[in-house]
């Protein structure tokens, strides 16, 4: 039977809040790999330095802090499910001297502030997440003023990112778990051609365009590779609890042997690849 959206919510903000020390911890890293993500959103955002902005799952702060920095004389809210993520979102705003900004837990389907105050509203790698993904869509434009430009990145295609695939692959080969029903949360749930678009235009906005963004995820051994997406990837500890103890041991085993075959340079360079999607609010 699969969970309601309401079960599902409650075990992305347990989840989250249990994964927001991995964050705390890897803070530096996420950073750096991320970086072209949050950059491509706020491109798009085409930021006024008095800019109201408003970042949706903005986790331990990214790309809303980086926002902050740019629109000195405007504000930014970072929402999102996990009181315990948007508590190292407020320290690293601390850390940074940063004073516009404002912190509030809530659900992307239900965001609680009034019709057409924001000049920009995004998401990076929130929407993977949301049981109700319209639902968040037509919040952030509900919540976005007449011009405003909305932008999201998501997961492309498994074989577009070994980063998680190979781990993800590995661990599937290993188990013999269900397929989990539809709606369920996934990195690669709203990877497919044009479908975060679609939802764009179903909820009217208008120069809706897709592009992919890509880089590495770089590590210097195997180990700090396993130890790095086991304490952040949610996804994969997940999967990773499911399988017994012989099945971890073998999964280990078989993502550090494969782990060679991304070595360059004295490094593990694994590909990973974003969609960005964009329009504007009529
Ligand atoms: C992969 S993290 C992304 C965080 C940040 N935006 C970034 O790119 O670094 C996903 C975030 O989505 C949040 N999330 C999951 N379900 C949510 C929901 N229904 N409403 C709001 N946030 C949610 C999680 O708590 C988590 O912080």
């Amino acid at each position: 039977m699969s969970a309601s959206a309401d079960e599902i919510r409650d075990q992305q903000r347990i989840i989250w809040d249990e994964f927001s020390a991995g964050w705390r911890k890897w803070d530096a890293e996420l950073l750096g790999w991320h970086a072209p993500f949050g950059d491509a959103l706020l491109q798009e955002a085409e930021l006024r330095p008095d800019a109201a902005v408003l970042d949706v799952a903005a986790g331990s702060g990214e790309p809303g802090l980086s926002a902050a920095a740019l629109v000195p004389d405007g504000t930014v809210v970072l929402t999102d499910i996990s009181e315990g993520m948007l508590r190292v979102a407020q320290e690293k705003a601390s850390a940074r001297g940063l004073h516009n900004v404002r912190f509030v837990v809530c659900d992307a389907a239900a965001l609680p502030f009034d019709d057409g105050i924001f000049d920009t509203v995004f998401c990076r790698f929130g929407f993977m997440f949301f049981p109700e993904i319209s639902a968040a869509v037509r919040e952030m434009v509900r919540t976005a003023r007449p011009g405003a430009r909305i932008s999201a990145a998501v997961w492309a295609r498994a074989a577009e990112n070994p980063w998680a695939s190979l781990i993800l692959g590995t661990i599937a080969r290993h188990t013999e778990l269900p397929l989990p029903p539809d709606g369920t949360p996934g990195l690669f749930r709203c990877a497919a051609a044009g479908s975060m678009a679609r939802r764009f235009q179903d909820a009217g906005l208008i120069d809706v365009r897709e592009r992919k963004v890509s880089t590495e995820l770089v590590h210097e051994s195997p180990g700090s590779y396993w130890e790095f997406m086991t304490d952040i990837a949610a996804t994969v500890s997940m999967r990773m609890a499911k399988a017994d103890r012989a099945s971890q041991e073998l999964i280990r085993a078989d993502v550090f042997q494969m782990l060679g075959r991304y070595e360059h340079d004295g490094a593990i360079r694994l590909r990973t690849t974003a969609t960005v999607v964009t329009g504007t609010r009529v």
